[in-house]
């Protein structure tokens, strides 16, 4: 008889509380019934940055109302499940010890398997959700909060070849984005006023490519971008709309160049591996951006990999990857019981050196 298992997951780790049910059929791929995912911008917005106090207290509240809706959107009761999965780090203390609870109150009351996922890992598994994607494969998250070129062999097995040792490409947008009075989130409005600049007008540094390897570092462009921007001010008194335009498009450029030479030095590393179906999966906000997208589907044709970005809901933070990952961990043998914690930090690779700390949008590593 053919095994279903469907799990609850729970996400919680920054500023979105999700909740969402997958159906895992054995010999079948997996599918979504449903996804909810609560925001919490507006609660943060006038703070520049994500409030952990507040943070932890919205997704306290909101947990239930979350998972309810998760549930009713997939016509199930928790009678039906067969597992809970819930992240429990790295990210930001409060959140996820909410997080934590609540699966722990539901896995108590109903007396159904725990298990605790590394967010990190619900990201870097989603392309297996979405495409099926075979291990090993090569992938980059590229979000506000995370920048990391990861080896996956296994839910459980990861090899960091690289990630950045300051700032998140995503944070860097939304920098630039209020350096130049543009609206947030800042990727999306730097885009936009990069499409209408020249590149070549300003060129900014490609930082750490004159380094061996795949580190990154972001926060030296933004420092460039900012006198640039006040070089012109001084210059002019002001920035004209296509001054603008022109400092988004080099700074753009810049971002796109970066990771696609850092890509092709992961792809070379990877291919030492001899995959059989040689694959890079892309995830995080940032691959949102068309610039970079096409930067990294043209190393991927130039090197003979398959490309492959999960749809924009399953990039960004959200349960279903959460409970994906659950249910591929279960499969392995990896079952918590109550003694499950939350952890602030929690590298994918633990014999990788740390990278980075917290940043604005939660722990990177
Ligand atoms: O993955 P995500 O939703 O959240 C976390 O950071 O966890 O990513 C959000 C980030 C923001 O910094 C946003 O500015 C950036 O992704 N982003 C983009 C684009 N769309 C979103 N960056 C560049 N270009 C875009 N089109
Ligand atoms: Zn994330």
């Amino acid at each position: 008889m053919t095994q279903t298992l469907t799990f609850l997951g729970l996400e919680s780790s920054c500023d979105d509380t999700a909740a969402a049910i997958v159906r895992q059929r054995e010999g079948e791929a997996a599918e979504i019934l449903s996804s909810v995912v609560f925001g919490q911008t507006e609660l943060h917005s006038a703070f520049g940055g994500v409030v952990p106090e507040i943070a932890a207290r919205a997704h306290a509240e909101k947990l239930d109302t979350c998972v309810r809706e998760a549930l009713a959107k997939a016509g199930l009761s928790l009678d039906d499940l067969d597992a809970i999965a819930v992240t429990a780090g790295p990210g930001l203390i409060g959140g996820v010890m909410s997080g934590v609870m609540c699966a722990k109150g539901i896995a108590a009351a109903k007396g159904l398997p725990l298990v605790g996922v590394n967010h990190l890992a619900g990201h870097a598994l989603t392309p297996r959700l979405t495409d099926g994607v075979s291990y090993p494969y090569l992938m980059l998250l590229v979000s506000g909060g995370h920048c990391q070129y990861l080896i996956a062999r296994g839910p459980e097995d990861f090899t960091r070849l690289g990630g950045t040792i300051d700032d998140a490409p995503g944070e860097a947008f939304d920098k630039t984005a209020r350096l130049l009075g543009l609206p947030q989130p800042g990727g999306p409005s730097v885009e936009a006023e990069a499409r209408l600049g020249d590149e070549r007008r300003y060129r900014f540094p490609r930082p750490l490519l004159d380094r061996p390897g795949c580190d990154l570092s972001f926060s030296g462009l933004k420092t460039a971008l900012m006198r640039q921007r006040d070089k012109i001010v001084a210059e002019k008194n002001g920035l004209t709309r296509q001054d603008r335009a022109d400092l988004c498009a080099g700074f753009q450029a810049a971002v796109r160049d970066t990771l696609a030479e850092k890509t092709r030095r992961a792809v070379a590393l990877y291919l030492d591996e001899q995959p059989g179906a040689p694959a890079l999966a892309v995830a995080g906000g940032v691959a949102a951006n068309m610039a970079i997208r096409g930067a990294l589907e043209t190393v991927c044709t130039e090197t003979g990999l398959r490309f492959t970005a999960p749809p924009l809901a399953l990039c960004t933070d959200n349960a279903a990857m959460i409970a994906y990952a659950g249910s591929e961990l279960l499969a392995a043998g990896a079952e918590d019981d109550m003694t499950l914690a939350a952890r602030p930090r929690w590298p994918l690779d633990t014999q990788a050196a740390p990278l980075i700390g917290h940043g604005r949008k939660g722990a990177k590593a």
